[in-house]
């Protein structure tokens, strides 16, 4: 049997790891990764690097390299991998399981404030702060270019390009991160807003606890949803249930696509 995991997540490198311990008799492993980051962390098993081409790309992948599951673990923003994955899936009757960690849920004395996109976080700021900690990643800068007279923290695993706003800091860190540390940059920046995709998880959620603590009002970018039909899982553990059931079977049981 041989799943491929669309990777770039935590959870997919544990889900790789998880299956390795299992060590199934014959069965085969591969992650893919995007490749944007310089130095990632790799799972065991086999990895490749590198957009496919599309579904029709990632659907030639699967067909040649006999691929029996397909797990998508890719961050809860990358829509279009997922969007490709279900296609591809959807084309050649191979089983897709969509791993997402569960987003944040506000908790009392939170004050979120959602917006549907990037370009709309960007237009709420004005009203809630002039320095902003922004930590929604490299990609997507421009959505915030044109707010000259506010400033930026912007936090990113890789250097962040063109176009971006004009006052900007940015500091090159991956997390996890502690609440001790983000509660010292939100002082030592004065920071009054923090601006966040819902991305879930304990590695970067002490932030919110940090900006619910100091008072700051919190931007949250929702998900764009997981593609119609697709079965989802919560944890690694869920995933590797799943795909021990699928076994010689071919098939989650009842997976809508399968
Ligand atoms: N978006 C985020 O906030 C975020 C945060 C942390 C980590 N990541 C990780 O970074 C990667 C890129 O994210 P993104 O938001 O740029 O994705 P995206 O917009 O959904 O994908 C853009 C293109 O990148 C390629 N791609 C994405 N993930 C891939 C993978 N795992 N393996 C092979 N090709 C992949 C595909 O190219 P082709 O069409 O050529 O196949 C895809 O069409 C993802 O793997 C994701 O898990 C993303």
């Amino acid at each position: 049997m041989h799943v491929l995991i669309l990777g770039g997540t935590a959870e997919a490198r544990r889900l790789a790891e998880l299956l390795a311990a299992d060590a199934l008799p014959g069965l085969r492993v591969t992650t893919s990764l995007a490749g944007r980051v310089t130095a990632p962390r790799l799972p065991p098993g086999e990895v490749r690097l590198g957009g496919f081409g599309g579904a029709e790309g990632l659907a030639a992948w699967l067909v040649e390299h006999a691929v029996d599951a397909l797990v998508d673990a890719t961050h809860p923003f990358a829509a279009d991998i997922s969007r490709n994955a279900a296609k591809a899936a959807d084309g050649t009757g191979v089983p897709l399981l969509a791993l997402r960690r569960p987003g944040w849920v506000p908790v009392a004395g939170d004050s979120w404030h959602e917006a549907g996109s990037l370009a709309e976080a960007a237009a709420l700021l004005p009203a809630l702060g002039r320095r902003v900690f922004l930590t929604t990643g490299r990609t997507g800068l421009a959505a915030f270019a044109d707010l000259d007279h506010l400033w930026f923290l912007v936090r990113s695993v890789e250097a962040p390009g063109t176009p971006a706003p004009s006052r900007i800091e940015v500091l090159l860190d991956r997390g996890p991160f502690t609440l001790a540390g983000e509660r010292e940059l939100l002082d030592r920046h004065r920071i009054d807003v923090l601006v966040t995709k819902d991305s879930g998880g304990a590695a970067t959620a002490p932030k919110l606890t940090a900006a619910r603590a100091a008072g700051l009002p919190v931007v949250v970018v929702r998900r764009p949803p997981v593609p119609a039909g697709v079965r989802i899982v919560a944890d690694p553990e869920q995933a590797l249930v799943r795909l021990r059931a699928l076994g010689g079977r071919r098939a989650f049981p009842d997976a809508g696509r399968a």
